[in-house]
């Protein structure tokens, strides 16, 4: 009798744990069409509702599960999805990146702040479990420390993209000490991948430069040669991400946001090895408005806190990451042709 109730405790705390309802918000942007799809393979198709209002879906995505239309203005219909799927656990990464949010600051505000707060509204309302919303190093500014960034420092950046980071981060932090709820968040160095292309973002560089070595063997990098940022292979940020919202609650020590960390390395360094791998290749430099955002941001962040408590290790360094781009992107732009 007792091995019976034992059993059935351990199943549905399994199912508990492992099985959540997932809404994932901004499904089709830059980390929502992988992170979407792992979730998918992981929990089941059916378990995991995308969400966006930038349609139409990409076929992987619409033939794996439900896709819903809504944006994060609004909040009946986002209650409703809630409600009708029985969401328990929220990704909500509906978001302008750096560049696209200093051409309309307005709307990056209502869709990066405004948007995570009636996420965090209606998933109080609706007794949402856990909640995950990325932050970035676009929080940090020129007055913040450079090298090995800590996880607790000056945070004055100069983007509207950085300012709704930090306003978001203390947002997070304050639903979470007032209210009680689960909400999980990292700060994303620049992410680079070869399925869906960023758009809009300070580090976008470091993924158009395969792209162009591959269609045209040339590159003219928007930051000049020396300028370093902190980058991270998209299937290092994809795991680390999971790996964050299935960790014990009692393990976390930061509510606003954990600094997560990969590779540091210049758009010199970048291009030269794309240069080895891809022989030919030539980058050349003219710096933009990017280059001002890029010299704010820090070069290498210190992450030992996720380290230590959720246990965050990356696994892409430059060379895996170049040789992976490369090997996949390749046959993708091939058959574009
Ligand atoms: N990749 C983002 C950007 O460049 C930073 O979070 O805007």
């Amino acid at each position: 009798m007792l091995l019976r109730i034992y059993n059935v405790f351990m199943a549905t705390t399994i199912k508990v744990i492992f099985m959540p309802n997932v809404l994932v918000i901004g499904a089709v942007g830059q980390i929502g069409t992988e992170l979407t799809m792992e979730l998918r393979r992981r929990y089941g198709g059916q378990k995991v509702v995308a969400a966006t209002r930038k349609t139409p879906f990409p076929k992987e995505l619409e033939q794996s599960g439900p896709c819903i239309f809504f944006d994060v203005a609004d909040k009946e219909a986002m209650k409703k999805v809630i409600t009708e799927h029985k969401i328990d656990t929220i990704y909500q990464l509906a978001s302008l990146l750096s560049a696209t949010g200093e051409k309309d600051p307005d709307l990056a505000f209502q869709i990066n702040l405004i948007g995570l707060k009636n996420t965090l509204d209606v998933a109080r309302e609706c007794g949402v479990k856990r909640i995950f919303w990325p932050s970035s190093i676009a929080a940090f500014g020129p007055t913040t420390p450079r090298d090995n960034t800590p996880q607790r420092t000056v945070l004055e950046p100069t983007t509207m993209y950085g300012v709704t980071k930090v306003a978001g981060e203390l947002l997070c932090q304050y639903y979470s000490k007032k209210y009680g709820m689960d909400i999980r968040s990292v700060r994303y160095p620049g992410l680079i991948s070869y399925k869906a292309e960023p758009g809009g973002g300070t580090t976008d560089y470091s993924v158009a430069i395969f792209y162009e070595a591959i269609k045209h063997k040339k590159y003219t990098c928007f930051v000049g040669p020396e300028t370093v940022l902190p980058m991270m292979y998209m299937p290092d940020a994809i795991r680390g991400t999971i790996a964050l919202m299935e960790a014990p609650r009692e393990k976390l020590t930061v509510h606003t946001s954990y600094n997560l960390a990969a590779i540091s390395f210049s758009a010199k360094e970048l291009a030269a090895e794309v240069a080895r791998l891809m022989p030919g290749f030539t980058c050349d430099y003219k710096p933009d408005h990017r280059q001002a955002i890029a010299d704010s941001w820090p070069k290498s962040i210190d992450d030992s806190q996720a380290r230590q408590d959720w246990g965050w290790k990356h696994e892409y360094g430059l060379t895996r990451m170049s040789e992976d781009m490369i090997k996949n992107l390749t046959p993708i732009l091939q058959n574009k042709k």
